[in-house]
């Protein structure tokens, strides 16, 4: 019994001496309205989630921004401990991490140039086939694209890149996520968004496929700001006028 004792009391004084204060998040700062940088400062709606959550979990946050295509890698190779980017939780990325419960819903969009002829035609997906079409590289709208037979698919490192190559009429349309779609429309007169009936998208945080235990405390910490109102808070802030 004694012997027993001894050992749980050495197991819990590992746990504790393991266990760091510090998180290391990774995110994509180009982003908005989600993540992005003000003042060479990361901001957005996913910055302060995180920073609830930190606070509800006692763990002080260490932000990495990192492109977008490597965040995944990062996690693996526990470069940093948890993702937040707008991540949409897909089947394939759920088998190299574990996603927390979702806490956006968002969809692809279809952004078209009106100064561009060739950009009229496109009123859905189905009139993508024989466009030459921008995507982020790794994006949910980069592998939904790509699944289009006929599309000539554009790469680009960046949705800004993405947006100055629409603008200069080098791609016909760019597919991206919902929200960011909309803010670039605000501040492009001359782009326009076409709503598409693809299929939702939940984005939820990442956390390493061996860390169970800090997703769950993820999850617990992101319930209690969605029961105490913080998360419908953020929502206000950062989407009321939709
Ligand atoms: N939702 C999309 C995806 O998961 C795009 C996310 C881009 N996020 C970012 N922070 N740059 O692929």
């Amino acid at each position: 019994m004694k012997k027993l004792v001894l050992l749980i009391m050495t197991l819990l004084s590992l746990v504790a001496f393991g266990k760091s204060d510090k998180l290391y998040v990774g995110t994509n700062a180009e982003f908005e309205p989600f993540e992005y940088l003000e003042n060479g400062k990361i901001v957005g709606f996913d910055v302060e989630l995180m920073e609830a959550i930190g606070k509800k979990i006692d763990k002080e946050i260490i932000w990495k921004n990192i492109a977008f295509d490597g965040l995944l890698p990062a996690l693996q190779s526990k470069k940093i401990d948890v993702i937040i980017a707008g991540m949409t939780a897909t089947e394939e990325r759920k088998k190299f991490v574990n996603f927390s419960d979702p806490y956006f819903v968002s969809s692809q969009m279809i952004m078209v140039n009106t100064e561009d002829s060739k950009s009229k035609i496109i009123k859905s997906y189905d009139d993508l086939p024989g466009n030459v079409v921008g995507v982020v590289l790794g994006y949910t709208g980069d592998i939904a694209v790509s699944k289009v037979e006929g599309v000539e698919v554009q790469r680009f490192n960046g949705t800004s890149e993405a947006i100055m190559a629409l603008n200069a009429k080098k791609v016909q349309a760019v597919v991206l996520d919902s929200e960011p779609a909309k803010n670039y429309v605000k501040t492009n007169k001359n782009l326009k968004l076409i709503n598409t009936d693809i299929a939702k998208e939940e984005y939820s945080i990442a956390v390493g496929k061996d860390n169970k235990e800090l997703a769950n405390e993820i999850n617990e910490a992101y319930q209690s700001l969605v029961k105490d109102g913080t998360f419908d808070e953020l929502m206000k802030k950062y989407f009321a006028q939709e």
